[in-house]
């Protein structure tokens, strides 16, 4: 893979300073602003949202699926007291989202109230929480990287269409098709349907440059079975040749390989033999050979909707080389960090519960570590935060305050809040998203507010402040 990212490797190291680079394009490259192995908890939005553009290759996300439960851990195991809720309700605070996505991608509100028509009120919801945060994800992309969302069947046609807004459907690779288990089993809650055991992983490119290693499996005895005619050259199969060229057919017929077809307007075959064959066939979207974890792997800790390393080692390998940078927004137990670390990735997760970053500190730094990835390496050093990072690629800016005539100019005298005219005095500048959650001084995070307004809002972030105004009677 060509771009790499501007990260010291190895933990508590601080990152080296290194000139920068330029893309094939021109545009200068980010240099990551956090340092490598970080374990973040806290909101994934405040904290990505402090994180460089373009400095991530790949993305897994776990996000809970919406599938109205509570998920805890059963006690006595490593993960006890874990738990997250799935279960999303409309309130104010998620209407006055929907106007900040339409600002970024004009079809996500139109997508996701279609959702919510058709699908209820909680769907809308929770696609609005996802929205925002993966149109983040798309601003921490590189240009050659790729993402990976982890649902099952009750959203994923949902977000199947939000992914065509923020990543464009030109962009769309691959919908894996996870069977979970070999043994789906029966209850009689599902008698009138058949059992449930797939998950489905939305994948997506950046762009038509994506960085690439197509995952290979030796070939299945029942696959070899097929080479069943044998000759003096050993066994083969015979493959139809649909479309061919007159220098083709001459060559089959020289090397004797070629047979005649079996009527007048028939085909051609020729004899493929086994031998000649790669020994490997390509993976395709339809993934049977990973189970879930199983009640007594080694790698089982307990938390709830833990992921198999297996399948984390997949994903990885055939969307990064060693080097390049894996991030987990929605880490849990920290699989996908545990699997990058093993395979000599660079990586950051984020979780909000407390509990996951106890576990996952734990997990990185335990000697296990390499049985558990089925790979042979050393416990990671974890740097545990909680508060944002700061931005440091927006340039060098002037301080905010500079830009109060500008925002004077660009909102017409009236207060973004109330939406009411005064005097240049009664205004103050406020960050849109404050500073404490990774909000930045440029012109794009700021805004002018009447004094009043401006106490109202606080540390508040802009959709809870909306909608707090209009709770209010007031607002634009
Ligand atoms: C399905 S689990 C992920 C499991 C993970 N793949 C593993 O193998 O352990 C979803 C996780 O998302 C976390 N979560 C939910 N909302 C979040 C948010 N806004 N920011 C960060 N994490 C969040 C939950 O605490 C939960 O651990
Ligand atoms: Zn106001």
């Amino acid at each position: 893979m060509s771009f790499r990212f501007g990260l010291s490797e190895g933990a508590a190291t601080a990152p080296v300073p290194r000139p920068p680079v330029r893309y094939t394009d021109g545009h200068l490259m980010a240099i990551a602003n956090w340092k490598n192995q970080t374990i973040w908890t806290g909101d994934n939005l405040d904290i990505m949202r402090g994180m460089n553009s373009e400095s991530v290759d790949l993305i897994y996300l776990d996000p809970p699926f919406n599938s109205n439960r509570t998920y805890s851990a059963p006690i006595g195991s490593e993960a006890a007291g874990a738990a997250f809720k799935d279960t999303w309700t409309l309130d104010d605070v998620d209407l006055a989202w929907i106007g900040l996505i339409a600002e970024k991608e004009p079809c996500l509100p139109h997508v996701i109230d279609t959702a919510g028509i058709a699908h209820g009120k909680g769907m809308k919801s929770y696609l609005v929480m996802m929205a925002v945060r993966l149109l983040e994800m798309r601003r921490l992309l590189k240009p050659t990287g790729s993402v990976y969302l982890h649902c099952d069947p009750t959203a994923s046609h949902y977000l199947k269409l939000v992914m065509d807004c923020v990543f464009g459907s030109e962009n769309f690779r691959n919908e894996i098709v996870w069977k979970r288990t070999p043994f789906a089993g029966s209850s009689k809650a599902r008698a009138q349907q058949l059992p449930k055991s797939h998950d489905a992983i939305l994948c997506y490119s950046k762009s038509q440059k994506r960085a690439w290693n197509p995952p290979m499996l030796p070939y299945t005895d029942e696959y070899r079975k097929r080479f069943r005619h044998v000759d003096a050259r050993g066994s083969y199969r015979k493959t139809l040749l649909k479309t061919y060229s007159q220098e083709t057919l001459e060559r089959l017929r020289t090397e004797d390989r070629l047979i005649e077809p079996a009527r007048p307007g028939a085909h051609y075959s020729y004899k493929q033999y086994l031998h000649e064959s790669s020994g490997q066939r390509q993976v395709d979207d339809v993934w049977v050979d990973i189970n879930m974890i199983n009640p007594v792997a080694k790698e089982r800790l307990g938390y709830p909707t833990q992921k198999p390393l297996a399948l984390l080692n997949r994903i990885i390998e055939a969307s990064t080389d060693k080097g390049d940078v894996v991030l987990d927004p929605f880490c849990g137990c920290a699989t996908a960090c545990v699997a990058a670390h093993a395979l000599g990735r660079l990586w950051t997760g984020i979780d909000i519960s407390e509990k996951a970053a106890e576990l996952m500190v734990h997990r990185l730094q335990q000697d296990r570590l390499g049985q558990q990835a089925d790979l042979t390496t050393q416990a990671a050093k974890v740097i545990h935060r909680k508060e944002p990072p700061q931005r440091t690629d927006v340039g060098k800016l002037p301080p905010y305050k500079t830009h109060k005539h500008t925002l004077y100019g660009m909102q017409e005298g009236r207060c973004k809040g109330c939406g009411h005219h005064f005097p240049f005095q009664n205004f103050t500048v406020d960050h849109i998203v404050a500073r404490s959650k990774g909000g930045t001084d440029h012109l794009e995070n700021l805004q002018l507010l009447c004094n009043h307004c401006n106490s109202v809002k606080g540390t508040m972030d802009q959709a809870a402040f909306k909608a707090k105004l209009s709770g209010m009677g007031l607002g634009t």
